[in-house]
Formats: structure tokens, sequence, C-alpha cells
């Protein structure tokens, strides 16, 4: 079945090609609706869905999620067994939907940590969707950005040890090929929903130069139309890079990727 086609949203400036989200504000939608909290992760995994649509159809390259976080074993047994089987359920019931809109499932994490039956879902979603060409879902769980840099430092000094790397030729990009997905892009643009100021320890290598966006609005209820607030705002920021805008024009764009291949049709006015 052909894929969908593009369609960029028409946006005042440049579109973030790579976003990270940190879904949060399960608990408090479900609370505030009477229901346990579980009732708001089963809620949130319906915007999982529709915002990986999204991005996918409006040709975004990498969308990474923080879908659990190492510091999240610390909660009720219960509450971790349910969004385990959450995210087993969402991969076995997306894997059409991945494959029509030419989504690359990826995972980074300690994933060894994960349930035996997640795990395997997981990497079988990740073989079936492994040629598809279009956007790179990347989930994160099990995942600190700590333990990212600390696992890559260990795997560093292992070869080392071994001879295998030379501790003069250590540089940015050798460091960053030790972390779990070297080919995690860094995010334009990172969106928190749940209102909280805070990172998280969330993909803190990859952040140095991250837009970074904000919403009151708790994860279910962060539809089409707020990622597309989301983007606005991005389109309007100024990006420097530490460095200076030239002379009357606006900042360089470093790491932007290629437009898309495929034909790109704007939305009708409806759409947006
Ligand atoms: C934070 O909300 C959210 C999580 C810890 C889990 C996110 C999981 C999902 C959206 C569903 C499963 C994911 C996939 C990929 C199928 P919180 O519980 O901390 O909310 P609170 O801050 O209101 O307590």
């Amino acid at each position: 079945m052909p894929r969908p086609p593009i369609q960029r949203p028409d946006l005042p400036g440049p579109f973030p090609e790579h976003i990270a989200i940190v879904m949060d504000g399960n608990g408090r939608w479900a609370q505030r609706r009477g229901q346990p909290r579980v009732f708001g992760h089963r809620a949130g995994v319906q915007t999982v869905r529709a915002i990986t649509t999204a991005c996918a159809r409006m040709g975004v390259g990498s969308l990474t999620l923080y879908a659990f976080s190492v510091e999240n074993w610390q909660r009720p047994n219960a509450e971790v067994r349910t969004l385990m089987r959450l995210l087993r359920v969402f991969l076995w019931r997306e894997r059409a939907t991945l494959m029509e809109n030419g989504v690359r499932l990826k995972c980074i994490g300690r994933l060894d940590d994960l349930p035996d039956r997640a795990l395997r879902t997981l990497r079988q979603t990740e073989e079936l969707t492994a040629n598809n060409d279009g956007l790179v879902l990347r989930l994160a769980l099990s995942y600190g950005s700590r333990s990212e840099i600390a696992d890559g430092m260990a795997a560093a000094a292992r070869d080392v040890a071994a001879g295998k790397l030379d501790p003069d030729s250590i540089d940015e990009e050798t460091l960053r090929g030790y972390l779990y997905d070297p080919e995690t892009p860094d995010p334009d643009l990172i969106i928190r929903t749940g209102g909280d100021l805070r990172l998280s320890n969330f993909l803190l290598w990859q952040a140095s130069y991250a837009e970074l966006y904000v919403t009151d609005l708790c994860w279910p209820d962060f539809g089409e139309e707020a990622l597309l607030e989301s983007f606005r705002a991005f389109a309007q920021r100024q990006r420097r890079f530490g460095g200076l805008p030239p002379e009357g024009g606006e900042a360089e764009q470093p790491g932007k990727t290629p437009p898309p291949e495929q034909p790109v049709v704007q939305p009708k006015p409806s759409q947006t």
C-alpha cells in the first residue's frame, strides 16, 4: 500500500526535523477524573499513536519518546506491570500502522531490564520495521541519561584496556559512538507535557542545543493541534548554537537534515 504523502505544515520558520518528548501528566490526568493512574497511561497510549502518525505524515525525521525511565522502576509493581503490558500490546497492535506510515522503530535504554515478553515483542517490531525509511520512532525504555553516559564510558574503558581505543583520540564523536544508539540525532525540539520545567535525566548529552517547549497540557490531552503549536513556537526561535547571528541575518541551523524525498504537499487549512 502506498504511503500517504508527506504534508509539511506551513510554519513561520524552520521545521523541527528531530523531536523528543517527555510524556508527563498521565497520572494527574487520571486523578482529576477520579480514576486510577493507569487509566491515564492507557489514555496516553492513544496519544502516542496519534502523535507518531502525525509526525510520520508531517515528515519529522526522528521522534524520541520518554516512555519509561530507569527511575520509574521504583513505582508500585502494579503500575510498572501495567506499563510493560501497555508497551507490549501497543507494539503488537500498531505494527500495521507503523508499516503503513513507513515508521522504523528503535529503542534506547537498559533494555535487558525489560520483561522477556516485552523485550521479545520490541525486538520483533524493530526487525519488522528495520527497512522502513520514514520517521524513526525511538522509544526510551528503562532509560536514564546518566546511565547511558556511564554505560558508554564503561564500554569505552573496556576498549581502551583491550587496546582497541586510543585515549588520546577520544573526542565528542567518539563518545557519541558509545551511547545507546549513536544514530540518535540531537533533538531540535524537546517538548514536555504536564507543565514541569525540567529534563528529568532525558537525553542530556543530545539536548545540548535543543529548544525546550513546555506545555501545561497533560500527555493524554496533547493532540495534533498542540504539536503544531509547539512547532510554531520552535519556528520563531533564533538558534545561535553559542555563536552570533550573521549581520542582519538569521543564525545558522547546523545539523539540519535534507528535506524528505517524498513530494511535500501543503495541507489544506482545515488540516493545520
Ligand atoms: C509520566 O506520567 C508517564 C510515564 C511514566 C509513562 C508514559 C507511558 C505512556 C504514555 C504509555 C505507554 C507508552 C508506550 C510507548 C506505549 P506520570 O505517571 O508521571 O504522570 P504524573 O506526573 O501526572 O504523575
